[in-house]
């Protein structure tokens, strides 16, 4: 009986530990990896935007490869800003909450993992890299 009621404890013990590590390794600051504009965004626009933003459907901003950085630098004033994604309007149109209601692509949005990616890149910087 001794035994046993030692192995609770024991076994108590150890799920306490192992929670604690747990915790720990959850506290620990994850840095994004770097994100590629050519990469990881170009082809995020290849598979959701260019059939409309291709410079002859929709001509602002066009996002074919070769044309899309300079496209996305020559937004109206806050579409992006470097550093800020939480700041960035065009962040509000890929969640749907734009204030001037324009959600991009219009079809809904896109899934989470391509909207993180893009807001990693403009925290990152917004660079062409
Ligand atoms: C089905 C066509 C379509 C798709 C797909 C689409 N868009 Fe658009 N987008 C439009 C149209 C049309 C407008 C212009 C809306 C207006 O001005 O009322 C627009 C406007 C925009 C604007 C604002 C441009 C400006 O000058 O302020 C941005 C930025 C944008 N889209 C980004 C994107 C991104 C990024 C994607 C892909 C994730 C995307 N769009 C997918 C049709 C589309």
């Amino acid at each position: 009986m001794k035994n046993i009621k030692r192995g609770f404890i024991l076994i108590g013990l150890s799920i306490i530990a192992t929670s604690c590590y747990y915790d720990k390794y959850q506290d620990t600051p994850v840095t994004p990896t770097q994100v590629s504009f050519a990469t990881d965004i170009q082809p995020i626009f290849n598979n959701n935007c260019i059939m409309c933003h291709n410079g002859v459907i929709v001509v602002s901003p066009n996002l074919k490869e070769g044309f899309s950085y300079n496209a996305l630098m020559s937004l109206p004033t806050g579409s992006i800003i470097p550093g800020n994604s939480a700041g960035s309007e065009l962040m509000d149109m890929l969640n749907g909450v734009s204030a001037d209601g324009l959600t991009m692509p219009p079809s809904g949005k896109m899934a989470p993992k391509n909207i993180a990616l893009f807001g990693n890149w403009i925290d990152q910087g917004a660079i062409n890299n």
